[in-house]
């Protein structure tokens, strides 16, 4: 990845494609800061940014996720996490924060069709992005956010969330509801 070219200061190159307008390029380097130097090795800076992050994945993010984010930091961890869920044959599986669906469609890979995926996000614009990306007979997507779910008590086998948790302002909030929608003896797969 190349940032800041001289001369062309708000272009950035990742492999072969541009990001030619400033406020992609700075959506982009906002997100990877957040990543790299927040989420990463500075829990408490992500926080800082909570804030702006939560409304900022709408507009271009949605798209800048898929084409770039995605491929060089989210799909290897959305394999590892589908073969973590594996052994799931059957039942519903919840997933929250699911962005703009890497997780749900490695899931829909490894997973049998008769397993039935609820892939929620907090923003409607990742939710848009991915359904024009996937569209499955056993994958229902839905808007809610992970602190307050809009499902029964015991209704998911498994719940499963990648890099989603460091977004929820009450982390304690989004535990409880994971447990409660959970039904007895069901796993929370999640990374962070
Ligand atoms: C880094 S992305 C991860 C997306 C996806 N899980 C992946 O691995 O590609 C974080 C996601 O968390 C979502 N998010 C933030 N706060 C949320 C909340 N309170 N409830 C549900 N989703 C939320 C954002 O909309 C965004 O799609």
């Amino acid at each position: 990845m190349t940032v800041g070219r001289r001369g062309h200061p708000s272009r950035i190159s990742v492999g072969r494609s541009w990001l030619s307008t400033s406020s992609e390029t700075l959506a982009l380097l906002r997100h990877l800061r957040a990543f790299a130097f927040g989420a990463i090795i500075l829990p408490s800076a992500v926080e800082k940014t909570m804030g702006a992050t939560d409304a900022a994945f709408a507009g271009s993010i949605p798209a800048i996720y898929e084409q770039y984010m995605g491929p060089m930091f989210f799909e290897p961890y959305a394999e590892d996490m589908a073969e973590r869920l594996r052994d799931v044959r059957q039942g519903r599986i919840l997933e929250t924060a699911a962005g703009t669906g890497i997780v749900t469609r490695a899931l829909v890979r490894s997973l049998p069709p008769q397993v039935e995926i609820v892939a929620t996000d907090l923003n409607q614009a990742m939710l848009d992005l991915a359904s024009r990306r996937l569209q499955a007979p056993n994958v229902k997507w839905q808007q809610a956010d992970a602190q307050k779910l809009p499902f029964e008590d015991a209704s998911f086998d498994a719940i499963v969330c990648q890099l989603g948790v460091m977004f929820f302002p009450d982390k304690l909030a989004a535990y409880r509801e994971a447990l409660r929608v959970l039904r007895p003896g069901g796993r929370f797969a999640f990374s962070v």
